[in-house]
């Protein structure tokens, strides 16, 4: 028979199944709290009918507490709200923060699924290796988000619109030296969302980053801290002042080889059928959508290199007919097609700036495969409801 134990924190309760020496199978949970005016099923409609990127957001987080000596604690499924900080709270100066975007799917039988939550719990823990900052168990990570997904699952949008997950960490000492803090907090808050970009844009002009660069070999490029995102607004703003949607990076050594956008991976699309995107060397962002991209484009017969592809080289490459579409990936922005290229010289279209077939084959089975549409054959897809 299976024995259920359970092992009690300093508020959080782990309880683990076990049949003799083995563990069939552990579960975190949080102390729960009742939230005193939750949203009325009439407001929560008004709000998912048209919600926009980041704008509206649910009933409820999670927060869970971690100290030096003391490990993770407190683990909390209550009513958002504000945090209350001290002024010289860590975070506020030295930018101690990690985070990580992850989206909750209503799937065409009305379940709810997560997608490759996993991955995003391993690259929040290297995030914080790097950010000097406490890993957090993965089982805690995922069980985090499926409590909070749980809680407010009537929030999850049908048809195209989804829950965006957003699990994030900061440092919570109060002290104005410069060192790692001793303590965290680890938060989860959920934001129902339709498309990331305005709506009625069906390719997207892109800047290349004109005197600015996002990161360097050994800084925090890879990292999804905030810090990386601070530094590329002011590359934004000048996409944004030039009329394009998003801000392509060139690496900060050569300024010559193209790197990633503001907040999502690139890829290019050759005549001959194969894709390119830019190589996981230290100072981009590993995408969960990108690795996820790379092998549906395998599955499906295509040779992706991952290898260096310069500014020049597109350029030219688009110029000629050799390079016929270029897409960017995310969470956030799932795929989206780029139509047109604006630099400091000039600018230049990606075949006829419309979005290209391959790019919509894989959005479509990328989509499809959340949504339950699609054979999940790399067994992608984690039902939560
Ligand atoms: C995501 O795609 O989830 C991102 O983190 C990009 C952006 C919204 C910061």
């Amino acid at each position: 028979m299976p024995k259920l134990s359970k092992q009690r924190g300093v508020g959080l309760a782990f309880r683990l199944r076990t049949m003799g020496d083995r563990v069939l199978d552990h579960q975190w949970s949080f102390a729960e709290q009742a939230h005193s005016h939750p949203t009325s099923p009439e407001a929560r409609a008004a709000l998912l009918a048209n919600p926009g990127f980041g704008r509206v957001f649910t009933d409820h987080m999670v927060t869970v507490q971690w100290t030096e000596g003391h490990g993770w604690h407190d683990a909390v499924l209550g009513e958002r709200k504000p945090f209350m900080l001290d002024p010289a709270t860590l975070v506020l100066h030295y930018a101690q923060e990690i985070f990580e975007g992850m989206k909750a799917y209503r799937t065409s039988n009305g379940g709810v699924v997560l997608f490759r939550p996993e991955e995003n719990a391993r690259r929040f823990n290297k995030s914080a290796e790097r950010m000097g900052m406490a890993t957090i168990p993965e089982e805690l990570f995922v069980g985090a988000v499926e409590a909070l997904v749980r809680a407010d699952a009537d929030w999850v949008p049908s048809g195209e619109g989804s829950l965006y997950l957003r699990p994030f960490a900061f440092a919570t000492d109060v002290f104005l030296g410069v060192k790692p803090s001793s303590s965290y907090t680890f938060c989860v808050i959920a934001s129902p969302v339709g498309g990331y970009f305005k709506p009625g844009v069906s390719a997207l002009t892109i800047w290349v980053a004109d005197g600015y660069t996002r990161a360097a070999v050994g800084g925090t490029g890879f990292a999804k801290c905030g810090g990386n995102y601070a530094g590329g607004l002011a590359a934004q703003a000048q996409a944004s002042a030039n009329d394009c949607d998003q801000v392509v990076f060139l690496d900060a050594a050569e300024h010559r080889w193209i790197e990633e956008l503001g907040g999502m991976n690139v890829f290019f699309v050759m005549a001959d059928g194969t894709l390119r995107t830019p190589p996981l060397s230290g100072t981009i962002l590993p995408g969960v959508t990108r690795a996820s991209v790379i092998q549906l484009a395998r599955d499906a017969g295509h040779t992706v290199n991952e290898a260096p592809y310069s500014f020049e080289e597109w350029k030219s490459d688009a110029e000629s007919g050799r390079m016929r579409e270029a897409f960017a990936c995310g969470t956030a922005a799932v795929i989206a097609a780029i139509g047109k290229v604006r630099h400091g010289g000039g600018e230049f279209l990606i075949a006829d700036g419309k979005p290209g077939q391959l790019t919509e084959q894989l959005l479509s089975k990328l989509t499809g495969i959340q949504r339950g549409q699609v054979n999940d054959e790399h067994g992608w897809v984690h039902r939560v409801v």
